[in-house]
């Protein structure tokens, strides 16, 4: 498990916002189309800002390295009113745990009956990594007559979390701020 913490976008002052919001277009500029489900294209700065404004989600976190010099972001979640998680990791940070430490810190923090993942079918890393953290296969929605998402469910009966009770992730406030 990696030493992070969870840094809340809602929360953030009017200074930490806009770094917060160039992370969070940056991370999304990162993201092919085989790992969206909800844009095919980029938006817009403005549009950007304009969707992370109306908080769209329960709780939205800059993810940030506490084992790096100068503590730097490394990526972001989300978790929605239906308790779906979202994450991305910028590609330098990748493969490098960073994800599993967070996905396992969000549901310590935020405790649920459930957690739902919504995967783009050919995203292999995304389900693989939800995979190992417990969660099972569910079913899929359609489009067109394609499988548009498969959808991946923890129950914390069914599976064993990975546990972050070693690490030292935490969620506070931003140390920049
Ligand atoms: C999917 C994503 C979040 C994984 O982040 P990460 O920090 O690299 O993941 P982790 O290091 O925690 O990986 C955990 C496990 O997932 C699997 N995995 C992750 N990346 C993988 C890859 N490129 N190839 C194969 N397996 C992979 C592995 O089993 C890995 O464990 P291991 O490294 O011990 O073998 C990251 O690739 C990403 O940001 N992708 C773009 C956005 C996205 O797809 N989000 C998910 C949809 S919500």
């Amino acid at each position: 498990m990696r030493d992070i913490a969870l840094i809340s976008i809602y929360s953030s002052d009017k200074c930490t916002k806009m770094r917060n919001l160039v992370h969070l277009f940056q991370l999304l500029s990162e993201r092919s189309s085989k790992e969206s489900i909800s844009h095919k294209e980029m938006p817009t700065y403005e549009q950007h800002e304009e969707f992370v404004n109306k908080k769209p989600y329960k709780e939205w976190y800059l993810i940030q390295s506490l084992e790096e010099p100068n503590y730097p972001v490394v990526g972001c979640i989300y978790l929605t009113k239906d308790n779906e998680i979202g994450i991305s990791i910028y590609d330098i940070f990748k493969r490098q745990h960073y994800a599993t430490s967070a996905i396992s810190t969000l549901m310590d923090v935020h405790k649920a009956p459930y957690y739902l993942a919504n995967i783009n079918p050919e995203n292999y890393k995304s389900k693989e990594m939800f995979k190992r953290l417990g969660f099972k296969f569910k079913t899929v929605t359609m489009e067109n007559k394609k499988i548009k998402q498969e959808i991946y469910k923890f129950t914390a009966d069914g599976a064993s979390l990975v546990s972050s009770s070693n690490s030292q992730a935490e969620l506070q406030s931003d140390p920049n701020s």
